[in-house]
């Protein structure tokens, strides 16, 4: 069912800082900022190769991830994110098999409008996890 790593995902109280920080300290080049209205997130990705880094802070007050961000106001390590042969399959399979996909089984939509959905981390080793249906295509975006 999982078919490999896409990215590791970060929440930061500061986006812009932290791509300075990442550039500067490790040569790390962030892509273009975007705003996911639907989930509240201002975030970019930093292409590792094999997979990305997400770097997220919350895009107004109400965001889910502020909330994240009160417990660690510092930042730290949100979610990290596997591919899929298809979401929805996935979803449903795990949902059968008694795991807990939030949303209530309602696919969400990433910052490019594909299909994604997350596991609660009681269902994953405390760790939250979000999935994407497998990239064939490399340089997606
Ligand atoms: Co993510």
């Amino acid at each position: 069912m999982i078919t490999g790593l896409s990215h590791v995902a970060i929440v930061v109280p500061d986006l812009k800082a932290a791509v300075e920080k990442l550039r500067a300290t490790y040569g790390l080049i962030a892509g273009e900022i975007k705003v996911n209205e639907e989930q509240g997130v201002r975030m970019t990705y930093v292409d590792l190769g094999n997979a990305k880094i997400e770097l997220m802070e919350p895009s107004r007050p109400d965001s889910p991830i502020a909330k994240f961000l009160e417990r660690n106001p510092r930042g730290g390590i949100h979610h990290f994110c596997v591919g899929v042969d298809s979401v929805e399959q996935a979803a449903n399979d795990l949902a059968a098999a008694g795991v807990q996909v939030l949303g209530g089984g309602k696919l969400q939509l990433n910052v490019h409008g594909e299909r994604i959905a997350f596991v609660h981390p009681k269902d994953f080793l405390g760790a939250l996890i979000e999935l994407e249906d497998n990239k064939l295509e490399k340089n997606h975006g």
